[in-house]
């Protein structure tokens, strides 16, 4: 079901096309982020002036916040190569070795969702890493022996949605890792006339705001409601977003002004019936609402704490005092007390 979503932050094929046109090639079109990208310009300027590979890089965050779009810039600003994989893509520690000794000098190799890496695959990739070499294990028993093949002198950049899921090794290998967080409603409005442009909408800006609003401060999600918004006024306008149709455009997508949709609602109201409010863990959320753990808590969790709704105390998580407001509930007497 939540596949369904307009709201949900996974990447669906409708994004894929629209991702190629909209995606920032270069870091001075990449909206926001700032302390990332002063970052990401010192360790490049650093790499190129030593001639040297970049270190390896690991981004993680909520999806489509960013991780993908950065790595490509990556490659395009220091003009190397990339090969684009992913965890769950490479099967056995021989589908690595191919792409790691098929690599370039400072070629990058971009895993995505590299928690889902098996351990014996990442075995595979800590000499890589750390002193771009592979270790191969020639026979058996007794008689087995261990050859080390150099490698090129490539850089890693990892993304990951679930970082806790990483294992210690592994992140220590990274010279940077880097926290995408939700942008700006500020920085949304941005990418959102952005994109507008570039797709010739004729966007008013009453209705740029309307759209960054509910857009989850996700730019997937705020280019997503554009398009929408778009092919509704398409049909049943004139071409102009002007703020009354996209409000009609909006309502119809079922997303609330903080851009909440009704699984949000749900997790919340659930938890202000079934358990008062909170605390409660994340198990009993999950089974609630009948979502899986991690998409509660790669998904949905991360944007009600971002708004305040929901605090994560060492008991559990607890609903606050801005979702009753925001559900136009009354506030109970004991809250204050549960957050601590
Ligand atoms: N900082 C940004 N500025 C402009 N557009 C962005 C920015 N970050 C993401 N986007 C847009 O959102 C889409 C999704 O980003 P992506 O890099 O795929 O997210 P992630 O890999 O974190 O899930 C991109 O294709 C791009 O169009
Ligand atoms: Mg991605």
């Amino acid at each position: 079901m939540s596949k369904e979503r307009i709201i949900s932050n996974k990447e669906k094929s409708e994004d894929k096309a629209l991702d190629l046109t909209l995606r920032p090639a270069i870091l001075n079109d990449f909206v926001g982020q700032q302390k990332i990208k002063e970052n990401i310009k010192i360790f490049m300027t650093a790499a190129k002036q030593r001639g040297e590979a970049m270190e390896h890089v690991l981004f993680h965050g909520p999806p489509g916040l960013g991780k993908t779009t950065l790595a490509h810039i990556l490659a395009k600003e220091i003009r190397v190569n990339i090969r684009v994989t992913s965890g769950p893509a490479i099967e056995r520690a021989g589908d690595l070795a191919a792409i790691l000794t098929n690599l370039e000098d400072g070629d990058i190799l971009f895993i995505d969702e590299i928690h889902r890496l098996n351990r014996l695959i990442e075995e595979v990739l800590y000499p890589a890493m750390e002193d771009y070499a592979l270790d191969i294990v020639i026979g058996k028993g007794p008689a087995a022996r261990t050859l080390r093949l150099d490698l090129p002198k490539f850089t890693l950049v990892g993304a990951t949605t679930r970082y806790h899921l990483l294992s210690s090794p592994l992140r220590d290998r990274f010279g940077s890792t880097f926290r995408l967080d939700y942008y700006s409603q500020e920085d949304i409005q941005k990418i959102i006339d952005r994109s507008a442009r570039i797709l010739s909408i004729d966007l008013q800006d009453d209705s740029s705001k309307m759209i960054a609003q509910r857009a989850r401060l996700t730019p997937r999600i705020a280019n997503r409601l554009l398009k929408r918004v778009r092919d509704y006024v398409q049909v049943k306008g004139d071409g102009i977003l002007n703020p009354q149709i996209t409000q009609k455009a909006l309502e119809l997508m079922e997303v609330d002004i903080m851009g909440l949709d009704s699984l949000d609602r749900k997790i919340l109201s659930s938890i202000i019936e079934k358990f008062k409010g909170g605390p409660v863990g994340l198990n009993s959320i999950a089974a609630l609402v009948q979502e899986e753990e991690g998409t509660i808590e790669e998904i949905y969790e991360p944007y009600l704490i971002q708004l305040g709704f929901l605090a994560r105390t060492p008991r559990g998580r607890v609903v606050t005092e801005n979702a009753y407001k925001h559900l136009g509930l009354e506030v109970p007497g004991e809250l204050q007390s549960k957050l601590i």
